[in-house]
């Protein structure tokens, strides 16, 4: 697949700066000028994240969990590590994007030849752990162990470094041990779990043995270890009792310091899937606005818990059965259509939704008409220097406020989704150079993601049951 060649959604952003250099129609004053509902007007400070946490309370049940930027005030690991550099989180969110083309292509190649060569078919990804993504504090174990994992909708099966460990990445709690935990058990070989969730070893199973696991990521990161099983305490009063995850003993790779993955994919082996008939399949999430804030993840009732102006769109079918895919229709800015038929949308390879992945990237002529109905709404203010990947940015120096364009996508059921304006612009150090947040596919055919920068403050509803995803406005700060 040659999508896969690419390295990440964006390579071909320099050369479409050249192409539409002008704003070729600029949105006339009667374009919703002054309406509350096609404009943003946002203190120009409040687009650079503050130094200190501010909670929210925002969650749907007293069962969620408190979700953070992996980076940040909010986030448990900033007193020992620094920040990573603005090259960095776009570095790896690059590596993310190619991984999940990598991970489509494989299936797809496993479809289509009987037994690939040397193609693994649990290829994911490694290196975007310790970066873009947003983490939760799990309590797994009798008596309970906290442990730091990132949320993953792009995998299902979760997995935590477990003690024995001889062959372990330093990580930010301590190593979770079995041997202390009263309702720790290893799943064997022969157990319907081990049939199931796919042990990569089959043939070194026999009945009585563990269950063995390995997951290799694309950038040859790796975690290898046994299938167990082990109470998951979600709350003082909700517990999931023999949830199965991963225990990984011998473990490398760029993972920073987490202390595992939670696997919220669409596949039996998620969380998601694994709590179904407690509280029905699904979840619900909320990412906060900023590093400085904070959201969460809720598995009680996620779609009853859905606020009442959440927006429905049908789950859709796609080529990797893990990943939640949407079909996307189109954006309106400031309330009208970018100027691009529904069709360029159809000829991707489908649209996901990732937890994972910071910017969403969008077919190139998506993307071109996007960017030339923002530059048109944002003509009033200065442009500024092109930023690697990001060619439409704004110099607010001087500004107290900026009217920011509200941003929508639209779904072919009819839902449509107005993002937070921190979902339109993005700034990283400084307001002289604040960017349009998306960033082009390689090719019109490429795989489309909705990124988690364009879900901030959305409560984030993946109702399984339904096969429906809902957004809903305001779900956290
Ligand atoms: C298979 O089992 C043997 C004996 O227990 C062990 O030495 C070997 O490492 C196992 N191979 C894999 C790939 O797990
Ligand atoms: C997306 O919606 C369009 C219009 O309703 C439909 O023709 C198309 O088959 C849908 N795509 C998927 C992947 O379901
Ligand atoms: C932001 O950038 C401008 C222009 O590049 C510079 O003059 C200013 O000092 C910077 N501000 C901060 C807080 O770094």
């Amino acid at each position: 697949m040659e999508s896969a060649m690419f390295a990440g959604c964006w390579l071909l952003a320099a050369s479409l700066v050249l192409a539409t250099l002008a704003s070729p129609h600029r949105l006339g004053a009667a374009a919703g000028e002054g309406s509350e509902t096609k404009w943003h007007v946002v203190s120009v400070n409040s687009l650079l994240p503050s130094t200190v946490c501010t909670p929210t309370k925002a969650a749907p049940s007293s069962s969620a969990l408190t979700v953070v930027h992996g980076h940040g005030p909010c986030s448990p690991q900033e007193s020992r590590r620094g920040a990573p550099s603005h090259t960095e989180i776009l570095g790896r969110d690059q590596d993310r994007v190619d991984a999940i083309r990598r991970k489509v292509a494989a299936v797809t190649t496993a479809a289509s030849s009987s037994k690939p060569k040397g193609v693994p078919l649990q290829v994911g990804w490694g290196k975007y752990l310790d970066t873009t993504n947003y983490f939760t504090s799990l309590r797994l174990g009798t008596p309970a162990t906290d442990l730091l994992v990132e949320l993953d909708t792009g995998s299902d099966q979760s997995w935590i470094q477990c003690k024995p460990c001889p062959d372990c990445y330093e990580q930010h709690e301590a190593l979770f041990d079995p041997s202390k935990s009263s309702t720790y058990s290893d799943i064997t070989c022969s157990s319907r779990e081990c049939q199931e969730l796919g042990s990569s070893h089959k043939h070194n199973c026999s009945s009585d043995k563990k269950c063995p696991y390995e997951i290799t990521y694309a950038d040859d990161s790796y975690t290898v270890g046994n299938l167990a099983r082990d109470t998951l305490t979600l709350s003082p009063t909700d517990a999931v009792p023999g949830f199965v995850f991963g225990c990984g003993h011998n473990n490398a790779g760029s993972f920073g310091e987490i202390d595992g993955l939670l696997g919220l994919g669409r596949g039996k082996a998620s969380l998601s899937s694994q709590v179904a008939a407690r509280y029905g399949a699904g979840f619900s999430y909320c990412l906060p606005s900023s590093p400085s804030a904070t959201g969460y993840l809720s598995f009680s009732g996620a779609a009853a818990a859905a606020p009442t102006n959440a927006q429905f769109t049908e789950m859709v079918a796609g080529q990797h059965p893990s990943f939640y895919y949407l079909n996307l229709t189109g954006i309106t800015v400031a309330g009208r259509a970018i100027k691009v038929p529904p069709s360029v949308f159809a000829t991707a390879a489908g649209t996901i939704i990732d937890s994972g992945t910071a910017f969403s990237c969008l077919p190139p002529s998506a993307y071109a008409a996007l960017r030339s109905s923002v530059r048109s709404a944002m003509g009033r203010y200065k442009r500024a220097p092109s930023s690697t990947i990001f060619d439409t940015c704004y110099d607010l120096t001087g500004h107290e406020t900026v009217r920011i364009p509200s941003v929508a996508l639209v779904f072919a059921d009819g839902a449509t989704v107005h993002l937070h304006p921190s979902g339109v612009l993005y700034t990283w150090s400084n307001v002289s150079q604040t960017c349009l947040a998306f960033l082009p596919n390689p090719d019109d055919t490429s795989l489309g993601v909705l990124g988690n920068t364009q879900q901030r403050t959305l409560a984030v509803i993946y109702d399984v049951d339904n096969q429906k995803v809902g957004f809903g406005a305001n779900g956290c700060a």
